[in-house]
Protein backbone atom coordinates (compact mmCIF):
# COMPACT_ATOMS: atom_id res chain seq x y z
CA UNK A 1 0.00 0.00 0.00
CA UNK A 2 1.32 3.51 -0.26
CA UNK A 3 3.16 5.01 2.72
CA UNK A 4 2.95 8.54 2.56
CA UNK A 5 5.86 8.83 4.82
CA UNK A 6 8.20 7.39 2.22
CA UNK A 7 8.00 10.55 0.13
CA UNK A 8 11.44 11.73 -0.38
CA UNK A 9 12.09 15.53 -0.48
CA UNK A 10 13.20 14.82 -4.13
CA UNK A 11 9.91 13.44 -5.40
CA UNK A 12 7.97 16.23 -3.13
CA UNK A 13 9.53 18.71 -4.64
CA UNK A 14 8.58 17.05 -7.95
CA UNK A 15 5.04 17.01 -7.22
CA UNK A 16 5.41 20.72 -6.43
CA UNK A 17 7.10 21.70 -9.95
CA UNK A 18 4.87 19.56 -11.86
CA UNK A 19 2.15 21.59 -11.47
CA UNK A 20 3.77 25.17 -12.36
CA UNK A 21 3.09 25.73 -15.87
CA UNK A 22 6.26 26.32 -18.14
CA UNK A 23 6.35 29.99 -19.84
CA UNK A 24 5.12 28.59 -23.00
CA UNK A 25 1.52 27.07 -21.24
CA UNK A 26 1.20 30.09 -19.36
CA UNK A 27 1.40 32.19 -22.41
CA UNK A 28 -1.00 29.55 -24.48
CA UNK A 29 -3.47 29.97 -21.40
CA UNK A 30 -3.39 33.22 -21.80
CA UNK A 31 -4.39 33.90 -25.16
CA UNK A 32 -6.82 31.20 -24.48
CA UNK A 33 -8.28 32.86 -21.89
CA UNK A 34 -8.64 36.16 -24.14
CA UNK A 35 -9.57 34.67 -26.92
CA UNK A 36 -12.35 32.77 -25.32
CA UNK A 37 -14.19 35.86 -23.71
CA UNK A 38 -13.92 37.62 -26.91
CA UNK A 39 -15.83 34.73 -28.31
CA UNK A 40 -18.14 35.21 -25.47
CA UNK A 41 -18.99 39.02 -25.87
CA UNK A 42 -18.23 40.42 -29.16
CA UNK A 43 -19.50 39.75 -32.25
CA UNK A 44 -17.96 38.51 -35.26
CA UNK A 45 -17.66 42.10 -37.04
CA UNK A 46 -16.17 42.83 -33.55
CA UNK A 47 -13.47 40.34 -33.62
CA UNK A 48 -12.52 41.37 -36.99
CA UNK A 49 -12.22 44.75 -36.36
CA UNK A 50 -10.73 44.58 -32.60
CA UNK A 51 -8.60 47.81 -31.64
CA UNK A 52 -6.09 47.77 -28.64
CA UNK A 53 -8.49 49.74 -26.88
CA UNK A 54 -11.03 46.78 -26.99
CA UNK A 55 -8.64 44.39 -25.70
CA UNK A 56 -7.62 46.34 -22.94
CA UNK A 57 -10.43 44.77 -20.39
CA UNK A 58 -9.42 41.70 -21.00
CA UNK A 59 -5.76 42.18 -19.60
CA UNK A 60 -6.28 40.84 -15.86
CA UNK A 61 -3.32 41.57 -14.08
CA UNK A 62 -2.05 37.93 -14.34
CA UNK A 63 -2.59 38.03 -18.56
CA UNK A 64 -0.88 41.15 -18.48
CA UNK A 65 2.34 39.43 -16.12
CA UNK A 66 2.03 36.19 -18.88
CA UNK A 67 1.48 38.75 -22.12
CA UNK A 68 5.01 40.62 -20.58
CA UNK A 69 7.15 37.56 -19.14
CA UNK A 70 5.95 34.39 -20.41
CA UNK A 71 7.27 34.31 -24.17
CA UNK A 72 10.69 34.38 -24.13
CA UNK A 73 12.91 33.23 -21.21
CA UNK A 74 16.78 32.10 -20.36
CA UNK A 75 18.99 32.20 -17.59
CA UNK A 76 22.57 34.40 -18.03
CA UNK A 77 25.26 33.18 -15.96
CA UNK A 78 26.59 37.09 -15.60
CA UNK A 79 25.57 40.00 -15.32
CA UNK A 80 24.63 41.16 -18.75
CA UNK A 81 22.62 43.68 -21.23
CA UNK A 82 19.93 42.15 -23.09
CA UNK A 83 18.95 43.91 -27.03
CA UNK A 84 15.91 43.50 -28.40
CA UNK A 85 16.26 43.64 -32.13
CA UNK A 86 12.33 45.59 -33.35
CA UNK A 87 11.60 45.88 -36.84
CA UNK A 88 11.00 49.48 -37.56
CA UNK A 89 8.08 48.81 -39.89
CA UNK A 90 6.07 47.25 -36.79
CA UNK A 91 3.66 49.96 -35.82
CA UNK A 92 3.64 50.17 -32.18
CA UNK A 93 6.23 48.92 -29.90
CA UNK A 94 5.05 45.81 -27.86
CA UNK A 95 3.78 47.98 -24.62
CA UNK A 96 6.01 45.58 -22.13
CA UNK A 97 9.23 46.72 -23.41
CA UNK A 98 9.13 50.24 -21.73
CA UNK A 99 7.36 49.10 -19.02
CA UNK A 100 9.78 46.55 -17.98
CA UNK A 101 12.44 48.81 -17.83
CA UNK A 102 13.99 48.31 -21.51
CA UNK A 103 14.68 51.96 -23.37
CA UNK A 104 15.22 52.38 -27.18
CA UNK A 105 18.75 53.11 -28.31
CA UNK A 106 20.04 55.04 -31.19
CA UNK A 107 22.04 51.36 -32.34
CA UNK A 108 20.41 50.16 -36.14
CA UNK A 109 20.78 46.38 -36.82
CA UNK A 110 19.72 45.25 -40.50
CA UNK A 111 19.06 42.50 -42.88
CA UNK A 112 18.33 42.90 -46.60
CA UNK A 113 14.82 43.05 -45.84
CA UNK A 114 14.63 44.95 -42.64
CA UNK A 115 15.92 47.42 -40.25
CA UNK A 116 15.64 46.97 -36.38
CA UNK A 117 15.55 49.64 -33.65
CA UNK A 118 17.65 48.09 -30.47
CA UNK A 119 16.62 48.41 -26.92
CA UNK A 120 18.67 47.75 -24.07
CA UNK A 121 18.23 46.84 -20.33
CA UNK A 122 20.61 45.65 -18.00
CA UNK A 123 19.93 42.55 -15.82
CA UNK A 124 21.78 40.65 -12.82
CA UNK A 125 22.91 37.04 -13.78
CA UNK A 126 19.81 34.80 -13.32
CA UNK A 127 16.33 34.62 -15.55
CA UNK A 128 15.53 36.72 -18.05
CA UNK A 129 11.74 36.96 -18.87
CA UNK A 130 10.61 38.76 -21.83
CA UNK A 131 7.55 39.60 -23.05
CA UNK A 132 5.16 38.99 -26.45
CA UNK A 133 5.78 40.34 -30.14
CA UNK A 134 2.55 42.05 -30.27
CA UNK A 135 -1.44 41.24 -31.15
CA UNK A 136 -0.65 42.82 -34.67
CA UNK A 137 0.79 39.50 -36.23
CA UNK A 138 4.00 40.98 -37.39
CA UNK A 139 6.18 38.46 -39.46
CA UNK A 140 9.52 40.13 -38.77
CA UNK A 141 9.18 39.11 -34.55
CA UNK A 142 11.84 40.56 -32.39
CA UNK A 143 14.88 38.66 -31.70
CA UNK A 144 17.29 39.14 -28.95
CA UNK A 145 21.31 39.23 -28.13
CA UNK A 146 23.38 39.32 -24.63
CA UNK A 147 25.98 41.03 -24.03
CA UNK A 148 28.14 41.01 -20.82
CA UNK A 149 28.23 43.90 -18.78
CA UNK A 150 31.92 43.37 -17.58
CA UNK A 151 34.54 43.70 -20.33
CA UNK A 152 35.79 40.47 -21.17
CA UNK A 153 33.32 37.96 -19.19
CA UNK A 154 32.14 34.77 -21.45
CA UNK A 155 28.18 35.16 -21.42
CA UNK A 156 26.28 31.50 -21.46
CA UNK A 157 22.95 31.96 -22.34
CA UNK A 158 20.88 28.30 -20.68
CA UNK A 159 17.69 27.11 -20.25
CA UNK A 160 16.15 28.77 -23.46
CA UNK A 161 11.74 28.43 -22.81
CA UNK A 162 9.71 28.46 -25.10
CA UNK A 163 11.92 26.67 -28.21
CA UNK A 164 15.19 26.11 -27.80
CA UNK A 165 16.48 27.39 -31.74
CA UNK A 166 20.36 27.66 -32.49
CA UNK A 167 22.14 30.20 -30.57
CA UNK A 168 24.61 32.17 -32.37
CA UNK A 169 26.67 35.60 -32.27
CA UNK A 170 26.17 38.92 -33.34
CA UNK A 171 27.80 39.49 -36.51
CA UNK A 172 27.61 40.28 -39.90
CA UNK A 173 26.39 37.04 -42.31
CA UNK A 174 24.53 35.45 -38.60
CA UNK A 175 21.06 33.71 -39.25
CA UNK A 176 18.45 35.40 -37.15
CA UNK A 177 15.17 33.28 -38.01
CA UNK A 178 15.84 29.68 -38.16
CA UNK A 179 13.08 29.56 -40.90
CA UNK A 180 14.63 31.82 -43.34
CA UNK A 181 18.56 30.62 -43.04
CA UNK A 182 19.87 33.15 -45.99
CA UNK A 183 18.48 36.12 -44.76
CA UNK A 184 21.19 37.59 -42.49
CA UNK A 185 22.28 40.40 -41.22
CA UNK A 186 24.03 42.92 -42.94
CA UNK A 187 24.79 45.37 -40.40
CA UNK A 188 25.72 45.03 -36.77
CA UNK A 189 27.03 47.93 -34.60
CA UNK A 190 30.56 46.87 -33.03
CA UNK A 191 28.44 47.48 -29.44
CA UNK A 192 26.67 44.37 -30.41
CA UNK A 193 29.32 42.54 -32.33
CA UNK A 194 30.17 39.26 -30.77
CA UNK A 195 26.97 38.94 -28.54
CA UNK A 196 24.99 35.84 -27.76
CA UNK A 197 22.45 36.18 -30.26
CA UNK A 198 18.87 34.23 -29.81
CA UNK A 199 17.51 33.03 -33.08
CA UNK A 200 14.11 32.72 -33.45
CA UNK A 201 11.37 31.73 -35.83
CA UNK A 202 8.81 33.76 -38.37
CA UNK A 203 5.72 31.88 -36.88
CA UNK A 204 6.37 33.67 -33.18
CA UNK A 205 4.47 36.07 -34.93
CA UNK A 206 1.32 33.98 -34.72
CA UNK A 207 0.99 33.41 -31.22
CA UNK A 208 -0.34 36.26 -29.53
CA UNK A 209 -2.50 37.28 -33.06
CA UNK A 210 -5.49 39.29 -32.32
CA UNK A 211 -5.73 42.32 -34.62
CA UNK A 212 -6.45 40.92 -37.96
CA UNK A 213 -6.04 37.54 -36.91
CA UNK A 214 -9.86 36.44 -36.75
CA UNK A 215 -10.90 33.99 -39.82
CA UNK A 216 -13.96 31.66 -41.01
CA UNK A 217 -13.97 28.68 -42.65
CA UNK A 218 -16.34 28.07 -45.88
CA UNK A 219 -16.67 24.79 -44.85
CA UNK A 220 -17.48 24.39 -41.22
CA UNK A 221 -18.01 20.47 -39.57
CA UNK A 222 -20.82 18.93 -39.11
CA UNK A 223 -21.72 15.42 -37.36
CA UNK A 224 -21.67 13.74 -40.39
CA UNK A 225 -18.23 12.80 -41.93
CA UNK A 226 -16.41 14.28 -44.53
CA UNK A 227 -13.03 14.95 -45.76
CA UNK A 228 -12.86 11.60 -46.41
CA UNK A 229 -9.09 10.55 -47.36
CA UNK A 230 -7.32 7.76 -48.20
CA UNK A 231 -3.78 7.47 -47.34
CA UNK A 232 -1.24 4.32 -46.77
CA UNK A 233 0.36 3.85 -43.34
CA UNK A 234 1.56 0.42 -44.24
CA UNK A 235 1.80 -1.73 -47.14
CA UNK A 236 -0.48 -0.80 -50.00
CA UNK A 237 -1.19 -4.71 -50.99
CA UNK A 238 -3.35 -5.75 -47.79
CA UNK A 239 -3.73 -2.51 -45.67
CA UNK A 240 -5.77 0.71 -46.20
CA UNK A 241 -5.89 4.04 -44.56
CA UNK A 242 -8.94 6.12 -43.94
CA UNK A 243 -9.31 9.54 -42.71
CA UNK A 244 -12.19 11.69 -42.24
CA UNK A 245 -13.87 14.97 -40.01
CA UNK A 246 -16.66 15.86 -38.12
CA UNK A 247 -17.18 18.15 -35.49
CA UNK A 248 -16.26 17.62 -32.14
CA UNK A 249 -19.84 16.09 -30.94
CA UNK A 250 -18.52 13.48 -32.78
CA UNK A 251 -16.43 11.29 -30.17
CA UNK A 252 -16.46 7.91 -32.09
CA UNK A 253 -15.66 6.85 -35.32
CA UNK A 254 -15.72 3.34 -37.38
CA UNK A 255 -15.12 2.37 -40.89
CA UNK A 256 -17.46 -0.65 -42.20
CA UNK A 257 -15.86 -2.56 -44.79
CA UNK A 258 -16.31 -5.29 -47.30
CA UNK A 259 -15.07 -6.80 -50.08
CA UNK A 260 -16.76 -5.47 -53.31
CA UNK A 261 -17.27 -8.81 -54.93
CA UNK A 262 -17.93 -11.04 -51.62
CA UNK A 263 -21.67 -9.52 -51.00
CA UNK A 264 -22.39 -12.48 -48.31
CA UNK A 265 -19.56 -11.74 -46.24
CA UNK A 266 -20.45 -10.17 -43.27
CA UNK A 267 -18.59 -6.57 -43.25
CA UNK A 268 -15.68 -5.79 -41.06
CA UNK A 269 -15.93 -2.76 -38.32
CA UNK A 270 -12.76 -0.97 -37.29
CA UNK A 271 -12.73 1.46 -34.97
CA UNK A 272 -11.00 4.67 -35.83
CA UNK A 273 -8.23 6.67 -33.43
CA UNK A 274 -9.46 10.80 -32.72
CA UNK A 275 -7.53 13.60 -32.68
CA UNK A 276 -9.26 17.08 -32.60
CA UNK A 277 -7.36 19.73 -34.34
CA UNK A 278 -7.69 23.44 -33.15
CA UNK A 279 -7.20 25.90 -34.38
CA UNK A 280 -8.16 29.25 -31.94
CA UNK A 281 -8.42 32.23 -34.74
CA UNK A 282 -11.53 30.20 -36.51
CA UNK A 283 -14.30 32.27 -35.56
CA UNK A 284 -17.16 29.95 -37.17
CA UNK A 285 -15.82 25.87 -36.11
CA UNK A 286 -13.24 26.58 -33.81
CA UNK A 287 -11.97 22.63 -33.27
CA UNK A 288 -13.39 19.73 -35.29
CA UNK A 289 -12.18 16.16 -35.03
CA UNK A 290 -9.89 13.98 -37.61
CA UNK A 291 -10.99 10.47 -37.37
CA UNK A 292 -8.20 7.40 -38.69
CA UNK A 293 -8.86 4.18 -39.20
CA UNK A 294 -6.49 1.75 -40.84
CA UNK A 295 -8.42 -1.55 -42.47
CA UNK A 296 -5.74 -4.35 -42.61
CA UNK A 297 -5.06 -8.13 -43.66
CA UNK A 298 -6.76 -7.02 -46.90
CA UNK A 299 -6.39 -9.27 -49.72
CA UNK A 300 -4.18 -7.85 -52.72
CA UNK A 301 -5.53 -6.52 -56.09
CA UNK A 302 -8.99 -6.97 -54.41
CA UNK A 303 -11.99 -4.21 -54.53
CA UNK A 304 -13.47 -2.90 -51.37
CA UNK A 305 -16.76 -1.05 -50.45
CA UNK A 306 -16.42 0.80 -47.65
CA UNK A 307 -18.30 3.73 -45.47
CA UNK A 308 -17.04 5.66 -42.16
CA UNK A 309 -19.27 7.24 -39.78
CA UNK A 310 -20.43 5.92 -36.62
CA UNK A 311 -22.04 2.44 -35.52
CA UNK A 312 -24.09 4.31 -32.45
CA UNK A 313 -26.03 6.39 -34.06
CA UNK A 314 -26.23 4.16 -37.48
CA UNK A 315 -24.79 7.65 -39.10
CA UNK A 316 -22.81 6.73 -42.36
CA UNK A 317 -20.99 8.38 -45.01
CA UNK A 318 -21.74 7.05 -48.40
CA UNK A 319 -20.53 4.02 -49.65
CA UNK A 320 -16.91 4.19 -51.86
CA UNK A 321 -14.52 1.61 -53.26
CA UNK A 322 -10.63 0.97 -53.04
CA UNK A 323 -8.46 -1.59 -54.95
CA UNK A 324 -5.45 -2.43 -53.14
CA UNK A 325 -1.85 -2.70 -54.56
CA UNK A 326 -1.80 -5.81 -57.07
CA UNK A 327 0.02 -8.86 -55.50
CA UNK A 328 2.87 -8.72 -58.62
CA UNK A 329 1.15 -6.58 -61.30
CA UNK A 330 3.84 -4.09 -63.24
CA UNK A 331 0.96 -2.18 -64.95
CA UNK A 332 -0.84 0.91 -63.39
CA UNK A 333 -1.42 5.46 -63.81
CA UNK A 334 -0.99 7.48 -61.24
CA UNK A 335 -1.67 11.49 -61.25
CA UNK A 336 0.85 13.81 -60.07
CA UNK A 337 0.26 17.19 -58.75
CA UNK A 338 1.68 19.97 -57.08
CA UNK A 339 1.41 23.76 -55.01
CA UNK A 340 -2.43 22.95 -55.03
CA UNK A 341 -2.40 26.13 -52.44
CA UNK A 342 -6.32 24.86 -51.32
CA UNK A 343 -7.24 26.53 -54.69
CA UNK A 344 -10.47 25.28 -56.90
CA UNK A 345 -8.14 24.70 -59.47
CA UNK A 346 -6.65 21.72 -58.18
CA UNK A 347 -10.42 19.85 -57.71
CA UNK A 348 -10.57 20.41 -61.39
CA UNK A 349 -7.10 18.84 -62.61
CA UNK A 350 -7.76 16.09 -60.14
CA UNK A 351 -10.79 15.26 -61.19
CA UNK A 352 -10.00 15.58 -64.81
CA UNK A 353 -7.16 12.98 -63.97
CA UNK A 354 -9.46 10.95 -62.43
CA UNK A 355 -11.97 10.31 -65.40
CA UNK A 356 -9.15 9.50 -67.60
CA UNK A 357 -9.42 6.00 -69.19
CA UNK A 358 -6.62 4.49 -67.58
CA UNK A 359 -7.65 5.38 -63.93
CA UNK A 360 -5.49 6.36 -61.75
CA UNK A 361 -3.98 4.11 -58.49
CA UNK A 362 -2.92 7.16 -56.38
CA UNK A 363 -2.37 10.89 -56.50
CA UNK A 364 1.15 12.28 -55.27
CA UNK A 365 1.31 15.68 -54.31
CA UNK A 366 4.54 17.68 -54.14
CA UNK A 367 4.13 19.86 -51.95
CA UNK A 368 2.65 24.02 -50.50
CA UNK A 369 -1.12 21.86 -50.48
CA UNK A 370 -2.11 25.20 -48.53
CA UNK A 371 -1.22 28.53 -48.17
CA UNK A 372 -1.00 28.34 -44.38
CA UNK A 373 -0.71 24.85 -42.87
CA UNK A 374 -1.95 25.94 -39.19
CA UNK A 375 -4.75 27.86 -41.10
CA UNK A 376 -7.59 24.39 -40.67
CA UNK A 377 -9.62 26.77 -42.97
CA UNK A 378 -6.67 26.18 -45.70
CA UNK A 379 -7.10 22.51 -45.10
CA UNK A 380 -11.23 22.45 -45.51
CA UNK A 381 -10.94 24.61 -48.76
CA UNK A 382 -8.32 22.13 -50.01
CA UNK A 383 -10.22 18.73 -49.45
CA UNK A 384 -13.69 20.28 -50.37
CA UNK A 385 -11.60 21.13 -53.19
CA UNK A 386 -10.18 17.76 -54.09
CA UNK A 387 -13.41 16.09 -53.40
CA UNK A 388 -14.61 12.44 -53.99
CA UNK A 389 -11.38 11.33 -56.14
CA UNK A 390 -9.58 10.67 -52.59
CA UNK A 391 -11.74 8.72 -51.12
CA UNK A 392 -11.28 5.79 -53.59
CA UNK A 393 -7.51 6.16 -54.27
CA UNK A 394 -4.94 6.99 -51.66
CA UNK A 395 -2.79 10.39 -51.63
CA UNK A 396 0.73 10.65 -51.27
CA UNK A 397 1.73 13.92 -50.02
CA UNK A 398 4.89 16.05 -49.38
CA UNK A 399 5.27 18.82 -47.05
CA UNK A 400 6.18 22.35 -48.35
CA UNK A 401 7.20 25.01 -47.25
CA UNK A 402 3.89 26.58 -46.59
CA UNK A 403 2.56 23.59 -45.35
CA UNK A 404 5.33 23.42 -42.50
CA UNK A 405 4.98 27.62 -41.90
CA UNK A 406 7.62 29.94 -40.52
CA UNK A 407 9.17 27.29 -38.66
CA UNK A 408 6.50 26.58 -36.81
CA UNK A 409 5.79 23.09 -37.99
CA UNK A 410 4.04 20.75 -40.27
CA UNK A 411 1.70 19.63 -37.13
CA UNK A 412 -1.93 20.12 -38.95
CA UNK A 413 -0.77 18.28 -41.64
CA UNK A 414 0.79 15.40 -40.41
CA UNK A 415 -2.86 15.34 -38.09
CA UNK A 416 -4.21 15.33 -42.07
CA UNK A 417 -3.04 12.06 -43.40
CA UNK A 418 -1.65 8.50 -41.71
CA UNK A 419 1.79 8.19 -43.10
CA UNK A 420 4.28 5.17 -43.19
CA UNK A 421 7.15 6.10 -40.64
CA UNK A 422 11.16 5.87 -42.23
CA UNK A 423 12.48 4.12 -38.76
CA UNK A 424 15.58 5.87 -39.46
CA UNK A 425 17.28 7.70 -36.95
CA UNK A 426 17.12 11.16 -36.69
CA UNK A 427 14.23 11.23 -39.25
CA UNK A 428 11.01 12.05 -37.45
CA UNK A 429 7.41 10.07 -37.94
CA UNK A 430 6.06 10.46 -40.84
CA UNK A 431 8.06 13.23 -42.32
CA UNK A 432 10.33 11.12 -44.87
CA UNK A 433 8.60 7.58 -45.90
CA UNK A 434 8.80 5.24 -48.92
CA UNK A 435 6.20 3.54 -50.37
CA UNK A 436 6.05 0.30 -52.53
CA UNK A 437 3.47 0.11 -55.46
CA UNK A 438 3.34 -2.56 -57.81
CA UNK A 439 6.94 -2.43 -59.70
CA UNK A 440 7.42 1.22 -58.30
CA UNK A 441 8.82 2.97 -55.08
CA UNK A 442 7.80 6.78 -53.99
CA UNK A 443 10.13 7.75 -51.64
CA UNK A 444 8.69 10.82 -49.67
CA UNK A 445 11.03 13.57 -49.15
CA UNK A 446 10.87 16.06 -46.18
CA UNK A 447 11.96 19.35 -46.20
CA UNK A 448 13.39 21.35 -43.13
CA UNK A 449 15.56 18.67 -42.16
CA UNK A 450 19.25 17.26 -42.16
CA UNK A 451 20.10 17.11 -45.78
CA UNK A 452 22.61 14.39 -44.83
CA UNK A 453 20.61 12.22 -42.26
CA UNK A 454 18.08 12.36 -45.43
CA UNK A 455 20.66 11.30 -48.01
CA UNK A 456 21.64 8.17 -45.94
CA UNK A 457 17.84 7.09 -45.73
CA UNK A 458 17.85 7.84 -49.20
CA UNK A 459 20.63 5.54 -49.97
CA UNK A 460 19.30 2.69 -47.52
CA UNK A 461 15.70 2.87 -49.23
CA UNK A 462 17.63 2.40 -52.90
CA UNK A 463 19.86 0.20 -52.05
CA UNK A 464 17.15 -2.33 -50.95
CA UNK A 465 14.88 -1.74 -53.31
CA UNK A 466 13.85 -4.18 -56.39
CA UNK A 467 11.34 -1.59 -57.82
CA UNK A 468 11.58 -1.15 -61.45
CA UNK A 469 10.31 2.70 -61.34
CA UNK A 470 11.32 4.83 -58.55
CA UNK A 471 10.49 7.88 -57.85
CA UNK A 472 11.14 10.76 -55.34
CA UNK A 473 8.44 13.76 -54.33
CA UNK A 474 10.26 16.67 -52.87
CA UNK A 475 9.32 20.37 -52.29
CA UNK A 476 12.19 22.47 -53.70
CA UNK A 477 13.28 22.05 -57.25
CA UNK A 478 17.15 20.90 -57.02
CA UNK A 479 17.46 22.16 -60.80
CA UNK A 480 15.62 25.24 -61.97
CA UNK A 481 16.47 27.70 -64.62
CA UNK A 482 14.85 30.43 -62.21
CA UNK A 483 17.87 32.40 -61.64
CA UNK A 484 16.16 33.36 -57.90
CA UNK A 485 16.78 29.64 -56.84
CA UNK A 486 21.05 29.64 -58.57
CA UNK A 487 22.69 27.14 -56.02
CA UNK A 488 20.01 27.24 -53.32
CA UNK A 489 20.34 23.43 -53.11
CA UNK A 490 23.27 23.14 -53.98
CA UNK A 491 23.70 20.71 -50.68
CA UNK A 492 21.09 18.33 -51.71
CA UNK A 493 22.30 18.53 -55.39
CA UNK A 494 25.92 17.18 -53.85
CA UNK A 495 24.38 14.48 -51.81
CA UNK A 496 21.43 13.44 -52.90
CA UNK A 497 21.76 13.45 -56.58
CA UNK A 498 24.72 11.25 -56.30
CA UNK A 499 23.01 8.79 -54.56
CA UNK A 500 20.22 9.13 -57.32
CA UNK A 501 22.53 8.42 -59.59
CA UNK A 502 24.12 5.78 -58.44
CA UNK A 503 20.65 3.63 -57.87
CA UNK A 504 19.18 5.22 -61.12
CA UNK A 505 16.01 7.40 -59.70
CA UNK A 506 13.79 7.72 -62.82
CA UNK A 507 11.75 10.91 -61.82
CA UNK A 508 12.17 13.75 -58.95
CA UNK A 509 8.62 15.25 -58.96
CA UNK A 510 8.70 18.93 -57.62
CA UNK A 511 7.36 21.71 -57.42
CA UNK A 512 7.37 25.32 -55.41
CA UNK A 513 8.66 27.83 -57.98
CA UNK A 514 5.21 27.72 -59.90
CA UNK A 515 7.18 27.45 -63.41
CA UNK A 516 6.66 24.21 -64.80
CA UNK A 517 10.08 23.07 -65.86
CA UNK A 518 11.23 19.37 -67.33
CA UNK A 519 14.82 19.06 -67.60
CA UNK A 520 16.57 16.74 -69.60
CA UNK A 521 18.23 13.86 -67.50
CA UNK A 522 20.74 14.40 -65.63
CA UNK A 523 23.42 12.05 -64.32
CA UNK A 524 27.01 13.41 -62.21
CA UNK A 525 25.81 17.12 -62.51
CA UNK A 526 25.37 16.99 -66.49
CA UNK A 527 22.87 16.63 -69.00
CA UNK A 528 22.50 13.35 -70.58
CA UNK A 529 20.65 12.06 -73.56
CA UNK A 530 18.56 8.91 -72.07
CA UNK A 531 16.48 8.87 -69.01
CA UNK A 532 17.95 5.84 -68.99
CA UNK A 533 21.61 7.21 -68.13
CA UNK A 534 20.07 9.93 -65.71
CA UNK A 535 17.19 11.32 -63.79
CA UNK A 536 14.65 13.16 -64.83
CA UNK A 537 13.76 16.38 -62.97
CA UNK A 538 10.55 17.61 -62.85
CA UNK A 539 9.17 20.86 -61.62
CA UNK A 540 5.46 21.07 -62.04
CA UNK A 541 3.22 24.02 -61.29
CA UNK A 542 -0.56 24.72 -60.46
CA UNK A 543 -2.42 24.45 -63.67
CA UNK A 544 -1.04 21.04 -64.67
CA UNK A 545 -1.08 17.09 -63.85
CA UNK A 546 0.87 15.15 -64.92
CA UNK A 547 -0.11 11.12 -65.77
CA UNK A 548 2.17 8.37 -65.46
CA UNK A 549 1.41 4.99 -67.15
CA UNK A 550 3.47 1.96 -66.43
CA UNK A 551 3.15 -1.19 -68.25
CA UNK A 552 6.20 -3.11 -66.93
CA UNK A 553 9.65 -1.31 -68.53
CA UNK A 554 7.29 0.76 -70.46
CA UNK A 555 6.49 4.35 -69.09
CA UNK A 556 4.36 6.92 -70.72
CA UNK A 557 4.48 10.48 -69.31
CA UNK A 558 2.06 13.21 -70.10
CA UNK A 559 1.66 16.62 -69.03
CA UNK A 560 -1.84 18.17 -69.57
CA UNK A 561 -3.55 21.94 -68.46
CA UNK A 562 -6.65 22.94 -66.92
CA UNK A 563 -7.74 23.28 -70.33
CA UNK A 564 -7.46 19.82 -71.35
CA UNK A 565 -4.24 20.37 -73.34
CA UNK A 566 -1.51 18.08 -73.69
CA UNK A 567 1.37 20.52 -72.83
CA UNK A 568 4.41 17.88 -72.23
CA UNK A 569 5.54 13.83 -73.41
CA UNK A 570 7.78 11.58 -72.35
CA UNK A 571 8.23 8.07 -73.09
CA UNK A 572 10.85 5.70 -71.40
CA UNK A 573 11.68 1.96 -72.40
CA UNK A 574 14.17 0.22 -70.13
FE1 LIG B 1 6.68 26.42 -51.96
Amino acid sequence: MFNRSRIRPAAVLFLVFSFVPRADERLDAAMDAIVTRLYAEKSLDQLRSLTPEQVEPYLTPDIRDALATAYWQFDVNVPAVVSVMRHVKQQTAPSWLAEAGFTKTDLVVRNESCDYEVWQKRFEAGRVALGINGFDGHRFCYFVCVGSQTPGAEVRVSNVLPADPPIGRMDAGATTYTDWTELVLTEVPDALRGHVLLTTYRGRARECHLFGGFRETPFPSSDNPDQITLTWSENPKTTQAVLWRTNTSVANGTVRYREKAAPNVRAIDVRASLEPIDDRMLTNDRTSHRHTAVMRNLKPGTTYAYKVGESERNVWSEEYEFTTAPASGDAFSFVHLTDTHNREVAGKLLAAAYARESRPSLVTISGDLVDYGLHRDCWDKLFAYLGEPIARIPVIPSIGNHDDQDGLGPGTFLKQFALPSPNFEGLPAERACAIRYANALFLVIPIGLSVETIGAWLEQELAATDATWKFGIYHFPMYSTDPEYAGYYDKQESIWARVFDKYHLDFMLTGHTHNYERHKPIYGGKEVDSPNDGTVYLVSAPGHYSTFDIRGRELDFKTIDAKGNVTDTLTIKK
